[in-house]
């Protein structure tokens, strides 16, 4: 690894998630409050040349994945031609995106031919009126995304699934089949404690190391591994080509491998998920600041870079929703 960005623990930075709206067209009952639209006003948005100058100095730090976030970052208008600015620059060479999918049928094709190839999608329950109850949302328009993606050919494709005490956790059988059947790969996720319905959703929190117990008296899960740049410990069900992974940030954190920073809408750069370390690189930008200048910043702020997340001993401390920061 060749990147100059190494924290004060040693990790070497080589992951930005680049949030590119903080809006969404779902409502998810963990992420955002119901009428919440308190959102960032469109002048303090980072313009596709200011997002390409900053990952271009983070390229040159030697960044090599970026992944597209937001919010929903489809929401954001021509994100085909942003992702195509970002996959041409020197350094970068793994784009990719996590959606919610319910405008993926529309973008799948040119994503990809703008260079995006790995893609991740929410994705809490296969039954529409559970889904509507958790989202707000429609479910047959995720499910029509995510085939358009397959035909599309991304590969791989992953299913985020948010596991919740008696919201969906009979579910975790069936997501199984789903992907078995789909050739997706399935990924179950912790609740964390961010901002208020974060906190709501946390009294729902279901250890996945028991999911893995459950799993496992039903399937043989052996050793599996999965390109991407991400906290997920992956299984194999064997027999099947299905891998299952794991995002455990409270039950077996992964702090010690971070390997990534945020940057929001606003150009504020978020040094931990669940601190508020952060840089402002908007005024920088818009003072005239040079490349050099920009590198600085950067290194700075990584090197104040935390060691880890304290969900649990400060769980009211991260005021942010998670729409802010990406994931
Ligand atoms: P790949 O491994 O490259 O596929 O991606 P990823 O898992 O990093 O990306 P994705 O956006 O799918 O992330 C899935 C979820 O993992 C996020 O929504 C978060 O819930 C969680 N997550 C990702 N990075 C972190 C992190 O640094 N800290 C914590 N606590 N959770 C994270
Ligand atoms: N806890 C865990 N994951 C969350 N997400 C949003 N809010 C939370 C939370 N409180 C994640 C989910 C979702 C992605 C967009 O953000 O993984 O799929
Ligand atoms: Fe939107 Fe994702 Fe938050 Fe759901 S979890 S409201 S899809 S940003």
């Amino acid at each position: 690894m060749n990147t100059k960005l190494i924290d004060p623990f040693g990790r070497p930075i080589e992951y930005v998630r680049l949030s590119v709206t903080d809006r969404c067209d779902l409502r998810c009952s963990y992420c955002m409050p119901r009428g919440f639209s308190d959102f960032e006003v469109p002048e303090h948005w980072l313009s596709f040349d200011e997002i390409e100058r900053v990952i271009g100095v983070f390229g040159r730090l030697g960044v090599t994945r970026i992944r597209l976030t937001g919010g929903e970052p489809l929401v954001r208008k021509d994100l085909p031609e942003l992702a195509a600015r970002l996959a041409a620059l020197p350094g970068i060479d793994d784009l990719s995106l996590s959606t919610n999918a319910t405008r993926l049928a529309r973008h799948a094709a040119a994503l990809h031919d703008a260079g995006v190839t790995r893609i991740n999608v929410s994705l809490d329950t296969l039954r529409p009126e559970r889904f509507k109850e958790i989202t707000q949302g429609k479910l047959e328009k995720v499910l029509d995304g995510l085939l358009a993606a397959k035909r599309v050919g991304y590969h791989p494709i992953k299913i985020n699934m948010v596991v919740m005490a008696g919201v969906n956790d009979d579910e975790v059988e069936d997501m199984v089949d789903f992907c078995i059947e789909h050739d997706f790969t399935l990924r179950f996720i912790e609740t964390m404690p961010m901002g208020d319905t974060g906190r709501a959703a946390s009294r729902q929190y279901v250890n996945l190391q028991d999911v893995r117990k459950r799993l496992a008296e039903r399937y043989e899960l052996v050793a599996g591994v999965m390109p991407g740049g991400g906290p997920a410990r992956y299984v194999r069900v064997a027999g099947t080509e299905l891998r299952i992974g794991f995002i455990t940030p409270i039950s077996q954190h992964f702090c010690e491998t971070c390997n990534r920073v945020r940057l929001s809408v606003d150009g504020t750069l978020y040094m931990c998920l669940g601190q508020d370390d952060k840089a402002e690189l908007r005024p920088l930008l818009r003072a005239g600041a040079s490349d050099q200048d920009l590198e600085e910043a950067i290194l700075a702020a990584i090197a104040r870079k935390p060691e880890r997340h304290d969900f649990q001993g400060r769980p009211e401390q991260v005021l942010r929703f998670m729409s802010v920061t990406g994931g």
